[in-house]
C-alpha cells in the first residue's frame, strides 16, 4: 500500500512520499534548491496553494501539469517553493564594509572610468539591492564629479521581482525611517500613521540605478563586463556542496580582480572555492595569483 504519511491522515490533498520525493527532484532540477526531508510539511503546504488556485483535486495531477520539461507551470512552482525571508540592511556590517572600505578603495581604482557595477544575485523582493543603493549614494555624497554607477538586482523568483521593482515597502520595514537622513531616500506611498506615512516608496533617483531581472543563477548570465561587488547572501545555503562551488567559481570569472564578494552570514567558502580569500566576516576578494 502507499505510504500515506500518518501524522496527517486528513489532509486536504493526499499526499505520499513519492509525491514530495517528486517535488523535491523537480525543485533541485529547475533552481538548484535541495530540499531537506524537514520541508515535507512545508512544501505540502505552499504546493496545495498551487492546487486550489489551478483547481486540481490531487498532487499527481499537478505533478503531471509541472514535470514535462519546459511546463509553463514551473517557474510557478518555483515562485512557490523559493524562500524569500530578506530585511533592510540584514547583516548590517555587510553595509558599514561597503561604506567605510570596499567603496573608497575602488573609486580610487576605477578614477579612469568612475563607473562601479554591483550584482545583487538573490535579491529577493528588494531591500537588499535598495539597501546597497543607499549606501552606494551615501559613499558618493563627498565626490564631486558624477560617478557611473548601478546595481543589477536578480532573483528566479518572478514574483519577488515584481514586488521588488515597485520600491514600495512598510515605513516601519525600515530601520531609522524616523531619522531625516534616511527618510530622503523614500517618498510618501499611503496610508497615514501618527509618525508619518505607512507605506514608502523609494526614491525616483535612487531607482533609476537599478535594474531587476528574473535569473536563475545556474543559467546563463546576461551581464557583459565586470562586476566590481557582488552580494550573494543567504541563497547558497539552499544549493548542494557542487552547485555552490561551481557558482562561486562563476563568480569568480566575472568578477574585477579587485572586487568583493558577500555572502550570509550562516554561508562559507570553506567547502567551496579556493579563488577568493576573506577580508572581513563574510567578505571575499579573489586571491592574487
Ligand atoms: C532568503 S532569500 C535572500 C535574499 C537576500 N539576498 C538576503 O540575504 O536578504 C533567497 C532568495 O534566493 C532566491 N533563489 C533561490 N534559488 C535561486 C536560483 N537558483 N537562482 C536565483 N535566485 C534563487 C529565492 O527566490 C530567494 O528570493
Amino acid at each position: 500500500m502507499a505510504a500515506v504519511l500518518p501524522e496527517r491522515a486528513g489532509r486536504e490533498f493526499p499526499y505520499e512520499k513519492r509525491h514530495f520525493e517528486s517535488l523535491r527532484a523537480l525543485a533541485r532540477e529547475e533552481a538548484g534548491i535541495e530540499l531537506a526531508e524537514h520541508k515535507r510539511e512545508l512544501v505540502y503546504g505552499r504546493v496545495c496553494r498551487r492546487l486550489r488556485e489551478l483547481r486540481l483535486d490531487s498532487f499527481d495531477a499537478y505533478l503531471a501539469l509541472v514535470t514535462p520539461k519546459g511546463s509553463a507551470e514551473r517557474p510557478n512552482f518555483v515562485n512557490c517553493i523559493t524562500t524569500n525571508v530578506t530585511a533592510f540592511f540584514r547583516e548590517g556590517h555587510h553595509f558599514t564594509f561597503l561604506h567605510d572600505e570596499a567603496v573608497p578603495r575602488l573609486m580610487k581604482a576605477r578614477q579612469p572610468t568612475r563607473r562601479l557595477r554591483i550584482w545583487s544575485a538573490a535579491c529577493s523582493t528588494g531591500q537588499e539591492p535598495y539597501s546597497i543603493a543607499i549606501t552606494m549614494a551615501r559613499a558618493m555624497e563627498s565626490v564631486s564629479y558624477p560617478w557611473d554607477w548601478k546595481v543589477l538586482a536578480t532573483d528566479i523568483d518572478s514574483n519577488v521581482v515584481a514586488r521588488a521593482q515597485t520600491g514600495v515597502y512598510g515605513a516601519n520595514e525600515i530601520p531609522g525611517y524616523e531619522t531625516a537622513e534616511m527618510r530622503r531616500w523614500f517618498q510618501p506611498a499611503g496610508g497615514e500613521t501618527n509618525n508619518g506615512p505607512a507605506r514608502v516608496q523609494v526614491n525616483d533617483a535612487l531607482r533609476k540605478a537599478l535594474y531587476f531581472r528574473v535569473l536563475n543563477l545556474f543559467h546563463q548570465w546576461p551581464m557583459q563586463g565586470q562586476m566590481d561587488v557582488i552580494f550573494c547572501r543567504n541563497v547558497v545555503i539552499y544549493f548542494s556542496k557542487e552547485d555552490r562551488r561551481a557558482l562561486f567559481d562563476r563568480f569568480a570569472q566575472i568578477m574585477a580582480p579587485d572586487g568583493y564578494l558577500f555572502i550570509g552570514h550562516s554561508e562559507s567558502m570553506l567547502d567551496g572555492t579556493d579563488q577568493f580569500e576573506p577580508v572581513g566576516r563574510t567578505i571575499y576578494r579573489l586571491k592574487s595569483s
